[in-house]
């Protein structure tokens, strides 16, 4: 299994993503949301990359049926249902109906790995489970983290070098990519202090000064939501692990 990392969805856009499984990581929050959201009985999540298109899309699915949910800026959008906080996501809001989501870097991740044999959403709270079904396909893997406005992003890092290090030997050898290496050894350094990590890197201190402390506090529990949301060529929808 060949396995690349890449740091940003930008240069998501610039690898060759055919014949490979895209792992697309954005911990805070659009990928722990997806799960969250699944996770909670939502019948799928259609990821869209602009406003218009999730408005649009949720009004051919069915206004009144589908939770339109999404943020810019981190912010809940006006005339959304939700914004982009995995708390939202309950099974009393949610439960049996379609999420149409769009979110500032997260759903442009998912867009840019579209030419992907196969996509999974993967966050701290469900990594095992991804890195279970990875293993089961013996597929090339291209980690797709998010990043955060062009920027690498240390929670997705984070979650890279968890996810690889659930599908190799311990060990770093010359023959990882830097992407794939880098990842290992951020994780490896800060084994066990996720919940940190998230609140102190960029966008976790923006996140908690915008009031969203809880949020990044949830999405730092590794496993806490052990699902496998899988792209069925239009949205994402539970896989049985
Ligand atoms: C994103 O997609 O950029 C994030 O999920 C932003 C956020 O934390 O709401």
């Amino acid at each position: 299994m060949d396995v690349q990392l890449v740091a940003t969805w930008q240069e998501a856009h610039r690898v060759d993503m055919q014949n490979r499984i895209a792992v697309v990581i954005d911990v805070l929050r659009a990928s722990s949301t997806i799960v969250a959201a699944l996770n909670s009985g939502a019948e799928r999540v259609e990821t869209v990359d602009s406003v218009d298109e999730a408005v649009t899309r949720a009004e051919r699915l069915g206004r009144d049926q589908v939770i339109l949910g999404g943020e810019r800026g981190s912010v809940k959008l006006a005339g959304f249902d939700l914004g982009n906080s995995p708390l939202e996501y309950t099974n009393e809001a949610i439960v049996g109906r379609p999420v149409v989501l769009t979110t500032t870097n997260g759903t442009q991740a998912v867009y840019a790995s579209c030419a992907a044999n196969e996509i999974v959403i993967a966050g701290l709270v469900n990594v095992s489970a991804v890195a279970a079904w990875l293993l089961e396909r013996e597929n090339d893997v291209t980690i797709v983290c998010s990043g955060t406005e062009g920027r690498l992003s240390l929670d997705d890092i984070h979650c890279g070098g968890l996810l690889i290090s659930n599908l190799f030997e311990p060990g770093f050898t010359p023959q990882l990519s830097d992407g794939v290496r880098l990842a290992l050894q951020w994780f490896a350094a800060n084994a066990g202090n996720a919940p940190y990590v998230l609140a102190s890197c960029t966008h976790g201190q923006r996140l908690i000064q915008q009031g969203f402390e809880k949020d990044v506090q949830w999405c730092a529990q590794i496993d806490s939501v052990p699902v496998v949301p899988v792209w069925d060529g239009t949205g994402f929808v539970l896989q049985n692990t």
